[in-house]
């Protein structure tokens, strides 16, 4: 084979190599399942080196242009297929025959949301997640190597739908010397804290049924209400957490299934329920006997005060399921979270896991796992803490310095999120478009609410971005909300 190689050219040999063969290829000079030369043999008439030809080869392997046959060498592979009609795309009449119309779940209208605001230099405050560039990226590479060269078979193999044992005994480990007592055959993993709360609620919740929590509370938890047709008691939430004095008379009335709190650093307010009221909502519970499902998604991100028992230490009875993740405290793409509860609850919960996905990634659990051991999560939740609460204080000094008279915000001790409130009565959903232009984003508030109506409420993520641009942020948000205000826009 000729291949006219230009030995001057700043493109390296093998990129020029690859370039005509995808040439011949793509043109048809070279036909599917011809073979290639052999690299050798190429390598000798182009009067190359090997190794520069099996480059080119492997360029084109990667582009799906060629393939090889052990032993057999390297072919040209076949085009794909291309339908030759476009296929069948619109609702079939079964899916309308059987389902009410379709909603939308609010995490995607969200992430919509955000997208369509999308422009170079935006700032967001709106997602709900930490800081990738924070995320122990060469940490979990060594970790990843080193599972798959020493437990390589066992770690691809399915695992076990409870979790794999030593990554159980670790998270006992860790809840218990928070004063959570666990045993590690009390703790079921999950993919993510997302399935903890959906596999509690596909146990206790059938359509209909009333289940009660904070309002405004985690879209996720508003989003599996609907999609369960569960009807949503909604209890206000003030600095000092959920209003648990209204909980009583909404018991007696409503008859819940559950009740689900996020007692740390709440999303969307940031609020944390304080130790008086912890104990109130655990008797109210109990005397009940309705079950508290607790998500403590960010409980190890507290940057003031002391730490508050969880209502899980203060259980005596079994009334609460603990649930948590690893989502915020570390990556959320590991889709590793996990729920505490007594053996029976567990029992059920684990039938319903292994309808759900069988059982979380087997290979993923043991790279925490080997993360965890070697004592990496410590050193990594106190980087985030310093990181995390040097950014709340930008946040909030900035917001003291830009913000128009009569905004309102949380100053919340722990977690992610800051809570606003703007003058006037402004619907943050309207605001939202001239915030976007002006360069800065949040999410607005009426996504943590169960009837989705507009409010003059926003949440901030302080913790995804570094101090310099959450002070540029909330520079161009003050503007933009005093001139929207000052030129009457906000009362057209
Ligand atoms: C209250 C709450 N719980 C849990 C999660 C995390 O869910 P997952 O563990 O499924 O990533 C979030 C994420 O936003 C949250 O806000």
């Amino acid at each position: 084979m000729r291949i006219p190689l230009n030995r001057e050219s700043t493109l390296p040999l093998y990129k020029q190599i690859q370039g005509f063969l995808q040439d011949q290829i793509q043109s048809g000079g070279l036909a599917p399942k011809s073979r290639l030369p052999a690299s050798r043999e190429l390598a000798t008439s182009l009067g190359v080196g090997r190794l520069t030809v099996i480059n080119a080869y492997e360029e084109l392997e990667a582009q799906g242009l060629i393939y090889g046959m052990r032993g057999n060498g390297m072919f040209v592979a076949s085009p794909p297929e291309m339908p030759g009609e476009i296929p069948v795309d619109d609702a079939p009449t079964w899916l309308e025959r059987q389902l009410p119309p379709p909603w939308v779940s609010s995490s995607q209208q969200l992430d919509e949301l955000i997208a369509s605001a999308a422009r170079p230099g935006l700032i967001s405050f709106a997602e709900g997640g930490g800081d990738s560039s924070l995320f122990p990226l060469g940490d979990f590479r060594t970790a990843l190597r080193l599972v798959l060269r020493d437990q390589g078979r066992e770690a691809l193999a399915y695992g076990e739908s409870s979790g794999y044992k030593p990554l159980l005994a670790t998270i006992a480990q860790i809840l218990t010397a928070q004063g959570i007592p666990a045993l590690p055959d009390q703790v079921l993993i999950t993919s993510g804290s997302q399935q903890a709360v959906g596999l509690v609620m596909r146990l206790l919740v059938r359509p209909g049924d009333a289940v009660l929590a904070e309002s405004p509370t985690h879209m996720g938890f508003i989003d599996l209400c609907r999609s369960l047709n569960a009807s949503l008691i909604e209890v206000p939430v003030d600095e000092q957490g959920m209003r648990v004095d209204l909980v009583e008379a909404l018991l007696r009335r409503h008859h819940p299934r559950l009740i689900y709190t996020v007692p740390n650093f709440q999303n969307p307010t940031g609020a944390c329920l304080n130790s008086q009221r912890r104990r109130q909502l655990l008797a109210l519970a109990e005397s009940y006997q309705v079950p508290l499902v607790e998500d403590d998604f960010v409980g190890d991100l507290r940057y003031r005060g002391a730490a508050q028992p969880a209502l899980k230490a203060l259980d005596r009875g079994g009334a609460v399921i603990y649930v948590s993740t690893f989502s915020k405290m570390l990556i959320p793409s590991l889709r590793i979270g996990f729920l505490v509860t007594t053996r029976p609850v567990l029992s059920r919960l684990l039938a319903l896991k292994h309808t759900s996905d069988v059982a979380t990634s087997n290979l993923t659990q043991r790279v925490l796992e080997a993360y965890i051991t070697v004592g990496r999560y410590q050193a990594c939740l106190r980087r985030l803490r310093h990181s995390f609460g040097q950014r709340r204080n930008t946040m909030l000094a900035a917001l003291s310095r830009y913000m128009p008279p009569g905004t309102r915000w949380t100053t919340p001790s722990g977690g992610l999120f800051i809570w606003l409130q703007l003058p006037g009565g402004l619907s943050a959903d309207a605001f939202f478009p001239t915030a976007g232009k002006a360069g800065v984003i949040y999410a607005p508030g009426s996504f943590f609410f169960y009837d989705g109506c507009p409010r003059p409420l926003l949440r901030l993520n302080f913790a995804r971005q570094p101090p310099e641009i959450i002070e540029e942020g909330i520079n161009r948000l003050g503007s933009a909300l005093s001139e929207y205000i000052s030129t009457g826009r906000a009362n057209r």
